[in-house]
């Protein structure tokens, strides 16, 4: 891989450390992600995901190990945090805990006003990155934020994260808490910025269908270690793997491991819905 937008070496942490709670999250993890790259962490619960994340723009320093982002060493206490934050948005898991201004357009201008960009440039921001996440900037942007829905909330969150234009975006169970067509559409808007806009993506995501549909690479995490990193073909092709650590499969991989349990045989790796279809099909005109 040449030069990691994101490298991430031999990274542990401790909660309370010293205390009777002392909670090993991350053991020695290396991760790196290339520029450009869509990367799903995924792993059972408490298995380190949020942790792991939080360290991407410095929210939570490195205990040992080194993150480098795009050259900035966050190990050093002297990074230029600012400037990190700029370059990595971050939406947190619960996203009401990152909103704090009355109102829906202030919350999502907060962070280009802070960059000090003219008031103009600011107002273009919001207008893009709430359009750009399906809220409409003339309905929603004198709207109080502490009267939104879970979903809503979590919309606005990404929006004033996307308006900072960040080369790298994190974000923590992304479609939790939205309906299937706010999820459809916030998936292919944050694949088009992928794709398109060349925007560097790390998602963590318990939604496996979401996975198959969105990632170039899944990395697995259990009890704060990598378990395994690769392509969705080869994680979700491996049924062992996935029972052992208890990570649920998409549907449609879901149909392929028990027809294969009956007996037929079927391509191991398929895991799209029309792939799995082809192979119902084989077997169909069998
Ligand atoms: N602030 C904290 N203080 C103490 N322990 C914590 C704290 N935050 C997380 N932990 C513990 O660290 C472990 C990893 O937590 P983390 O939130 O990273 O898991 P996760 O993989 O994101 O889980 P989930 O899928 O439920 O969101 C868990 O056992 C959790 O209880
Ligand atoms: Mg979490």
């Amino acid at each position: 891989m040449t030069q990691p937008i994101v490298d991430i070496r031999n990274l542990s942490h401790i909660y309370m450390q010293g205390t009777p709670l002392e909670h090993r999250a991350l053991d020695d993890v290396t991760l790196q992600v290339a520029e450009g790259e869509c990367m799903a962490v995924i792993g059972h619960t408490g298995s380190g995901k949020s942790t792991l994340i939080q360290h991407l723009n410095g929210l939570i320093r490195p205990q040992s190990g080194t993150v480098i982002i795009n050259g900035l060493d966050v190990s050093q206490p002297k990074v230029d945090i600012k400037s990190l934050r700029r370059q990595v948005g971050l939406v947190f898991q619960n996203p009401e805990d990152q909103l704090f201004e009355k109102l829906v357009g202030d919350d999502v201008a907060y962070g280009p006003f802070k960059m000090g960009l003219p008031l103009e440039e600011v107002r273009r921001r919001v207008h893009w990155a709430m359009e750009l996440v399906g809220l409409s900037f003339q309905e929603m942007k004198d709207r109080p934020t502490f009267a939104l829905s879970g979903g809503q909330k979590r919309k606005v969150a990404l929006a004033g994260v996307l308006a900072l234009q960040p080369k790298v975006l994190v974000l923590d169970e992304p479609t939790a808490g939205l309906d299937p067509l706010s999820r459809k559409e916030l998936l292919e808007r944050i694949r088009h910025l992928n794709r398109e806009e060349n925007l560097t993506v790390i998602f963590v995501s318990h939604n496996m269908e979401e996975v198959a549909q969105l990632a170039d690479r899944v990395y697995v995490m259990a009890n704060g270690k990598a378990v395994c990193d690769g392509s969705p073909r080869q994680i979700f092709g491996n049924e062992e793997l996935l029972r052992q650590h208890h990570i649920g499969t998409p549907e449609s991989v879901d149909i392929l491991y028990r027809l294969r349990t009956e007996g037929y045989s079927i391509n191991p790796e398929s895991y799209l819905p029309e792939e799995a279809a082809c192979e119902i099909l084989k077997i169909l005109k069998r």
